[in-house]
């Protein structure tokens, strides 16, 4: 069983019932097939679900291959859609190639790129891993420039496509104790507004998610010591960021608090958004 945030629980008819209610995406995805990096836990789980739930055949890549596995055979199971399972570690500069390879020997064509994946840590810079910062900027900038590159020309050819990009209300502000972090996202969307731009004339739609607070692994991962309230459930995000690339949207930020915020803060110096960002995410011990 998985033991991400919400899928710890086993799923009852009533959430798979709600969920298909909300699948805004059988239209825009149904019978083709979509790569969600991050499958293994939280957000990626989550798109995992909705899709397969309008019908949408799932290329699903992390490290951990049991729980892609489980996942994979769950959703095959429920709805009775194609899934293929590819391990990989973003940190390592070849794995883009490695899954693009994946998808081409199986003769699969990638309808819907979900650059998911992606962690954070917190902690004063000089107190962090410097291997464990190189490799934050390797899968939340670099893996996601790499396997966007590789899968555009495909999409650009067949003049369809989609591609969505996990930023964060992060993206919009520097972030003290989880600097790094926030300076990948920042990059992220700014990224993802580009391309859309970029991409339109090839009929290719791209797409950048901004969640706040979220329910999943990553604030453990993080090492994050402060509780962040109003977290969103995973389920809810995955969903907004669909509609949102579905509807056309360059950008969209998760939850109206999340939305009033990351622009209300523009009214106000930069300088002063940074402290009081700075007391929020202040780790305990300093
Ligand atoms: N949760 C939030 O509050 C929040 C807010 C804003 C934005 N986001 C963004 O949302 C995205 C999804 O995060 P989440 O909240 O769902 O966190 P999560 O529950 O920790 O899931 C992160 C996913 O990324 C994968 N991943 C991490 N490092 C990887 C690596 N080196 N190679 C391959 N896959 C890797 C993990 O799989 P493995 O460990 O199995 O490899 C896991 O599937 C991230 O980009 C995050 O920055 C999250």
């Amino acid at each position: 069983m998985l033991s991400c945030a919400r899928g710890s629980k086993q799923n009852t008819f009533l959430e798979v019932t709600l969920s298909q209610a909300m699948t805004p995406t059988a239209g825009n995805w149904f019978g083709k097939w979509a790569l969600i990096t991050g499958a293994s836990a939280g957000i990626g789980v989550a798109f995992a679900e909705e899709l397969a739930a309008g019908g949408t055949k799932l290329v699903l890549t992390a490290r951990r291959k049991d729980r892609l596995e489980a996942l994979a055979k769950k959703l095959t199971e429920s709805y009775k859609v194609q899934t293929e399972v590819f391990a990989a570690d973003l940190a390592e500069p070849s794995a883009p190639e490695k899954i693009f390879a994946f998808t081409k020997e199986k003769g699969i064509e990638i309808d819907l790129l979900i650059n998911n994946a992606g962690f954070g840590q917190y902690g004063e810079l000089p107190s962090v891993d410097p291997q464990r910062l190189l490799d934050m900027v390797q899968v939340n900038c670099s893996a996601v420039v790499h396997l966007t590159r590789l899968f555009l020309p495909p999409m650009i050819a067949r003049r369809k496509g989609d591609v969505l990009i996990l930023a964060s209300t992060a993206s919009f502000q520097a972030v003290p104790y989880i600097s790094t972090y926030a300076a990948t996202k920042a990059f992220d969307l700014l990224f993802a507004e580009g391309l859309a731009e970029e991409m339109k004339p090839h009929g290719i739609r791209v797409c950048a998610l901004c969640p706040g607070s979220t329910e999943s692994e990553f604030h453990v991962v993080a090492g994050q010591d402060k509780f962040i309230p109003n977290a969103e459930t995973a389920e809810k995000v995955a969903h907004t960021g669909l509609k949102a690339l579905a509807a056309g949207k360059s950008y969209v930020i998760s939850g109206l608090g999340n939305y009033l915020g990351a622009h209300g803060e523009r009214l106000v110096p930069r300088r002063f958004v940074t402290k009081v960002a700075a007391g929020m995410f202040k780790p305990k011990t300093k």
